[in-house]
């Protein structure tokens, strides 16, 4: 189908919805009907929405990645393969990266969706070399600039008052993989080097939850939400209280997802970045904790 005959088609189905009375489908889930007859899995990791609500936007039944990685038989093949996924420093949530090295894809058309907060440098291409290496080769790799939920650089707060055109570019991505378009997103390192991308991939790629967080006891009801949001089981309960420890994703699900905002960042003293504004918290509005916890919980 054309981009001609998809507005004709976007057209009638809108007449039609407004003559039935029900609500009209988004433009995005339009789209999504392009994909059907084919067999399309899009593969997700997300810790406070956005990541989740893109695949949605490109699948009916995202998979998570945690939870897949819990199966013994890791080989997937469809017509269609997505990964859609946060960028951290440039590159790919371990997880992720886990994930792609053990299990084994086989899809005529490979389509990799990053999504981003500020600047996503040599992501695109990074991802693409890396899922080459293992493996995948993608068709197509791109991003899209959302909330940033990287709370030592960023309020909360002010993130959510800035508008980031995603419907708009969402609708763009959705259009390219519509006609199975060719396409990595090329770097642009803008102020960044190397070897100051690698000493920033050091720093969040080794860390351990115990290193990175702290608890305010005053405020936490000892809830679990954290245990229930955390991809790598670093939250138990004790005759203590909370306990943490472990190798720890940097992914930020379980301080963004705390109702009680009883968990932070250690302080700047301490040799950790502290936060922009530990009393705002983030989670896409489209996405509920019940979502995060389903995609999550160990
Ligand atoms: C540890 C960490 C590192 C991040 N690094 C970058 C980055 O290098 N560039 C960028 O634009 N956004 C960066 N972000 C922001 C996230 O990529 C962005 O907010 C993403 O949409 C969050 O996805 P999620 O809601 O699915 O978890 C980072 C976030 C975290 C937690």
């Amino acid at each position: 189908m054309d981009r001609r005959d998809a507005l004709k088609t976007m057209g009638a189905s809108l007449a039609a919805v407004a003559m039935a009375g029900i609500a009209p489908l988004t433009h995005a889930a339009i789209l999504k009907d392009r994909s059907k007859g084919k067999k399309r899995l899009v593969f997700y990791f997300t810790a406070t929405g956005n990541s989740l609500f893109v695949a949605k936007q490109l699948s009916d039944n995202p998979l998570s990645i945690p939870q897949e990685l819990k199966k013994k038989d890791l080989s997937y093949k469809a017509d269609e393969i997505g990964f859609v996924f946060p960028d951290y420093a440039a590159s790919a949530p371990l997880i992720v990266r886990e994930f792609v090295k053990k299990a084994k894809f086989e899809a005529p058309y490979i389509f990799s969706v990053i999504t981003f907060g500020n600047a996503c440098v040599n992501v695109a291409e990074w991802w693409n070399k890396f899922a080459g290496e293992n493996g995948v080769k993608n068709n197509y790799v791109n991003t899209i600039l959302m909330v940033d939920n990287y709370l030592p650089v960023f309020d909360m707060n002010q993130q959510m008052t800035i508008d980031k055109h995603v419907d708009e570019n969402l609708a763009k991505i959705l259009d390219d993989l519509g006609s199975h378009k060719q396409f990595i997103l090329p770097s642009d390192m803008g102020w960044f080097n190397e070897e100051g991308l690698k000493r920033l991939q050091d720093a969040h790629f080794n860390m351990t939850a115990d290193k990175l967080l702290q608890v305010k006891e005053d405020r936490c009801i000892e809830c679990l939400t954290c245990a229930n949001v955390c991809p790598h089981k670093n939250f138990s309960l004790t005759d203590r209280g909370l306990k943490i420890g472990g190798m720890c994703e940097y992914c930020l699900a379980c301080v963004h997802n705390c109702p009680q905002k009883a968990l932070t960042l250690r302080s700047a003293r301490e040799g950790r970045p502290g936060e922009r504004n530990p009393e705002a918290r983030y989670r896409n509005p489209n996405i509920s904790l019940n979502e995060i916890i389903r995609s999550n919980r160990q």
